[in-house]
């Protein structure tokens, strides 16, 4: 046998070529045989301590907000993204369901356009990635095995590292009365690309209440988190769907816990290292690493997630959102962030510098790394 093990097993289904735009009658999404030319990148308006960057290209340095397919935005911010991310988090639609959301790659599509639609995406990802960076994928049982063979094979399977069962929380009505074993977790695939520094920091839980060590007494940091969360009563890490009074709730309705998002940016990055995230939400990568000081880039293509994101984040840098990971941080507002969108190829650009909105100034300050 020659190459690395598992080099050659491939998926294969009928469209696998094509790409996925969501340009089809009323804006579905539907195949093309190419992605269409890159565009660019424009601010739109920095907020809080962020400038703009009018007429000129984005330097890498300001958090970004982009409105967009990120699959154009990613071919768009490649020269500037290019083996320079250190941690991609993704929760792309898991294909189980209608939300109800009126989005033209809704959680329904077919199986095959789906995977032809992550195989594009994933592959630009993965060339953002810096070595020794890490890729965790956010999915459930509907498309988890497949995303599994498909991201082996573009990241190679010697860099897959762990799958992470989240175990959702606690099940009652509905849920319960399944004639079945209850469905109660998701799966998160977590990949490291080969040849440069790997950063994992550990992540210890408290230990239960009246856990005396054997033998002598030690230092102990605690329990080594394992790769069940929420599995255990010294874990506890409920989804927030099920937690009717969560303040952290933004109303979008596959939004994730903070502290979820915050054990990966926690353990896989440092304080200034650029974070990506392309099915960004309501914003809560944005909002996780904005609070531990990483830069981030953060893309989503429904405006009024977009929105919402902004409407969340100008409250991080404010200050004013003590909700989340805020006092595990110990935030207290500062930074900024440009939001952006993606200029089509052949749009005229903006005439007008975009000024900052001193609107978002942060009222208090968290120190600066
Ligand atoms: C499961 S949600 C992410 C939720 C997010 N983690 C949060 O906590 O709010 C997936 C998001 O990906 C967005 N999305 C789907 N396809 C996309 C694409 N091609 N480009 C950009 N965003 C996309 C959807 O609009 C949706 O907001």
């Amino acid at each position: 046998m020659s190459g690395a093990e598992g080099e050659g097993v491939r998926l294969a289904w009928p469209t696998r070529g094509l790409v996925v735009r969501a340009d089809g009658a009323q804006g579905a999404p539907a195949y093309r045989s190419e992605p269409p030319p890159p565009g660019r990148v424009e601010a739109v308006r920095a907020f809080g301590e962020a400038a703009a960057w009018p007429g000129d290209r984005w330097r890498g340095r300001e958090n970004l907000v982009v409105e967009g397919d990120n699959a154009d935005v990613l071919r768009a911010l490649m020269p500037e993204l290019e083996g320079r991310v250190d941690l991609v988090y993704i929760d792309p639609p898991f294909n189980s369901g209608p939300t109800g959301r009126r989005h033209p790659y809704e959680n329904a599509m077919p199986h095959e356009m789906w995977l032809a639609m992550m195989e594009e995406r994933l592959s630009l990802m993965w060339r953002a990635l810096r070595p020794g960076g890490s890729l965790y994928l956010h999915l459930d049982e509907n498309e988890s095995h497949y995303a599994k063979v498909l991201l082996d094979e573009i990241a190679g399977r010697q860099s897959f590292v762990r799958e992470i069962v989240w175990r959702i929380g606690w099940i009652s009505g509905y849920k319960a009365a399944q004639k079945n074993f209850v469905r109660n977790h998701d799966t998160i695939l977590y990949y490291i690309k080969p040849g440069g520094p790997v950063t994992f920091e550990k992540v210890y839980l408290p230990r239960p209440a009246g856990y005396r060590r054997r033998g002598a007494p030690g230092k102990s940091a605690g329990y080594p988190l394992e790769d069940t969360w929420n599995a255990s009563a010294n874990d506890p890490l409920h989804s927030i769907q099920i937690m009717s009074f969560s303040g952290e709730k933004t109303g979008f309705p596959t939004q994730k816990n903070e502290a979820l998002v915050d054990r990966i940016v926690s353990s896989s990055s440092r304080e200034g290292d650029l974070v990506l995230d392309a099915f960004a939400g309501s914003g809560t990568t944005a909002a996780v690493c904005h609070k531990r000081r990483r830069r981030y880039v953060a893309v989503e293509m429904d405006p009024a997630a977009v929105d919402l994101m902004v409407q969340r984040l100008i409250r991080v840098v404010r200050g004013e959102d003590p909700h989340g990971i805020t006092a595990a941080a110990g935030w207290r507002g500062g930074g900024g962030f440009v939001r952006a969108r993606l200029r089509p190829e052949g749009e005229a650009g903006p005439a007008e510098p975009v000024a900052p909105d001193r609107a978002a100034a942060p009222h208090g300050r968290s120190p600066r790394p």
